[in-house]
């Protein structure tokens, strides 16, 4: 078992790794707990054992279970089960589910504890880690929601064997951008070390800017093309998938702007062919609609915003210019 700390000074706590690591539950609840809320859903079918009463929560598949509505249910839930300030949330489950998990604890009570078990790829390297909670809008995905830092993650790869594969490709496009924060050989891991390694970059990063001041911003690499994509709606794309084709579409621009050479845009395909991701525009795209989407983006506050390679690694550039962006969107 690999164990990686992530260190926020009272807020630090541990994130281990393993394969068939579920006992290690017990030994990771705060002593003061005397009460467990497993939150998770009905197609993982994970049960953890505990010596502590405890109660199971089911929520909704997909994006449909994060909405205020499904928090509101969840805390009733809570409440009637008697579950106090002093108790546990387990949020058992994928991004899904830790967001949801996560936000409900965030104000329980004003807060409880929470603890995380991601049960996808992308859940292990990525949702679960780092304390970003929350549920959609009408409006728009993740407008509401609370950092609220978990007491301990446990990342059980053997959890991975049950999931669908087109979950796991969705992981890996997650996983393919971690080569590029400094996971150079990631793909030459075996797959704990591999997660490890990605949980060991995102917790120094999260360490370094928990709430996204500067740093963390990095690891939406390939992200505004993707989030483009998936408000465009009509696409069949899981989200890493079209992280993968957003990293291909950065890595096109830094390449036309001159931040880094044949060798390395050439890196950037290796990886994601390794992988086995898309890599170009889904069929139907409207360029001039994706314009208008990077326009709409969060980051582009001052310009055009993108975070690129280039010679002193990933770095966020504003004020891209607009003909850049077009010229790649021609050549994905
Ligand atoms: N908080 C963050 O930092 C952060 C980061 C990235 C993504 N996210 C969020 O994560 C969500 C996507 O998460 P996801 O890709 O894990 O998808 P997901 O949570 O929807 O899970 C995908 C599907 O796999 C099923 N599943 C999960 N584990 C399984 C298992 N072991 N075996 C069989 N089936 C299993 C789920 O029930 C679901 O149907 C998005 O809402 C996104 O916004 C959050």
């Amino acid at each position: 078992m690999i164990r990686i700390d992530v260190p926020l000074d009272s807020r630090s706590y541990p994130v281990v790794v393993g394969n068939s690591i579920l006992s290690e539950f017990q030994s990771l609840v705060p002593p003061e707990v005397s009460r467990v809320a497993f939150v998770t859903q009905k197609g993982i079918d994970v049960s953890i054992p505990t010596e502590l009463p405890s109660s199971i929560h089911y929520l909704p598949d997909g994006e449909q279970a994060k909405r205020l509505s499904v928090l509101e249910d969840l805390c009733g839930e809570f409440a009637r089960e008697g579950l106090t300030r002093r108790d546990l949330v387990v949020g058992i489950g994928g991004g899904v589910v830790t967001d949801v998990a996560g936000f409900a604890a965030s104000v329980y009570h004003r807060g409880v504890q929470v603890m995380h078990v991601p049960t996808t790829l992308l859940g292990q390297i990525d949702a679960a880690i780092g304390g970003k909670t929350g549920v959609n809008l009408e409006e728009g995905k993740n407008l509401v929601g609370a950092f609220w830092q978990p007491c301990a993650v446990i990342c059980d790869t053997q959890l991975l064997t049950s999931l669908p594969k087109r979950e796991m490709r969705s992981g890996m496009g997650e996983l393919a951008k971690y080569h590029f924060l400094g996971g150079e050989q990631l793909d030459a891991l075996p797959l704990e070390e591999r997660v490890a390694a990605c949980v060991q970059i995102k917790a120094d990063v999260v360490a370094s800017d928990e709430r996204e001041g500067s740093t963390r911003a990095l690891l939406n690499y390939g992200h505004t093309l993707a989030h483009a994509l998936e408000i465009e709606g009509s696409f069949d794309l899981r989200h890493g998938e079209a992280v993968a084709i957003g990293i291909e579409y950065a890595a096109l621009v830094a390449h036309n702007l001159g931040r880094i050479d044949e060798a390395r845009l050439a890196e950037h395909r290796r990886v994601l062919d390794v992988y086995d991701l898309p890599r170009g525009l889904p069929e139907g795209s409207d360029i001039d609609h994706i314009m208008e989407l990077f326009h709409r983006d969060k980051k582009a506050l001052t310009g055009l915003t993108f975070v690129l390679d280039g010679p002193n690694g990933l770095e966020v550039v504003e004020q891209v210019p607009e003909k850049v962006l077009r010229l790649a969107l021609t050549q994905i």
